[in-house]
């Protein structure tokens, strides 16, 4: 793979290229939509003369979405929204082979975090892409001078949305942002499906506990958790669903699922997933 001239970057380390590109392409064989868009972008050069700051997490998946946002014309600048995600190696081939300012390593501390975030914002980015807000929250709070030439966002997740919503409450959200979470792709198949799989891979990584046999409570029937729900179910587990809202009780139990309030469901379960988007969901 050919050297492209190398931009400032903070990765962990430079050597960890070629694994980095070899897992890059291995994505993108799984990702033909994108490479159908990439394609597109390279005859029409859309994003041509624009900055984009992407805070995301830092994956051979995004690596590709930053090789289609170039070949659509734009200059990249990336860091990680989940240092606990950022893969080393993809990182370290961005900045080698494709020329991308890449800040994130894996694991880093809450303080180098912000200044990665601060570092993007530095380059006056046309548009951020967010997963949680924290690029355009930490661009309002600078006194808006990284708010200049700023014409608008991209927010990925729920969460990030509750965050821009309060700013756009109080009348200072300062431009347009487009609510990725809200696609209908992003919901039924990302946030379902996707975040089914790996929340389940998450925890029986993390535990080695064989779910089947063990009961598994998911507190939350959203989006989010009828995907975790669904795949511990099939993975063998018994699964209560705790749910707020009547209606979204009412079908996880049409679906199957025991249903109930906290306390009694804390009684039964072994393994327990919150997927409310709230926190303190599950206390002493
Ligand atoms: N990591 C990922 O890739 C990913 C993807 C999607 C969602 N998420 C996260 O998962 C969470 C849920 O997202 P979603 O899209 O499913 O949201 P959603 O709004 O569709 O679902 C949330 C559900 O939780 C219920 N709820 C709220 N408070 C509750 C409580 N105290 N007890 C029981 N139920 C309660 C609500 O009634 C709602 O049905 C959010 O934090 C979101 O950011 C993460």
């Amino acid at each position: 793979m050919a050297r492209a001239s190398i931009p400032p970057h903070e990765v962990a380390d430079l050597a960890l290229a070629p694994e980095g590109e070899a897992r890059i392409r291995w994505a993108d064989e799984q990702m033909p939509v994108l490479a159908r868009i990439r394609e597109r972008f390279a005859a029409q050069r859309p994003l041509a003369q624009l900055t984009i700051a992407a805070c995301l997490h830092v994956t051979a998946e995004t690596a590709n979405l930053v090789a289609t946002l170039r070949a659509g014309g734009a200059t990249v600048a990336l860091c990680s929204a989940n240092p606990l995600s950022t893969q080393d190696d993809v990182a370290a081939a961005l900045v080698l082979y494709q020329g991308v300012e890449v800040r994130a390593i894996r694991a880093e501390d809450l303080d180098t975090y912000a200044r990665h975030v601060r570092s993007l914002l530095a380059g006056a980015p046309h548009v951020t892409i967010d997963d949680g807000a924290d690029l355009l929250v930490t661009a309002h709070e600078s006194a808006g001078a990284a708010l200049g030439g700023l014409i608008g966002g991209l927010e990925e997740t729920a969460t990030g949305l509750v965050r821009l919503r309060r700013l756009e409450d109080h009348g200072t959200l300062a431009c347009p942002v487009l609510a990725v979470n809200e696609a209908r792709t992003e919901r039924a198949l990302n946030d379902r499906h996707g975040t089914g799989q790996s929340a389940i891979d998450g925890i029986v990584r993390a535990s080695h506990v064989l779910l089947a046999g063990h009961t598994v409570v998911v507190l939350g029937y959203g989006w989010a958790g009828q995907g975790v729900a669904e795949r511990a179910r099939g993975a063998g587990a018994a699964v209560i669903v705790v749910e707020v809202d009547p209606l979204r009780a009412l079908e996880a139990r049409m679906a199957g699922y025991e249903v109930m309030p906290s306390l009694a469901a804390a009684e039964r379960g072994d393994i327990f997933v919150t997927v409310t988007g709230s926190r303190r969901v599950l206390r002493g």
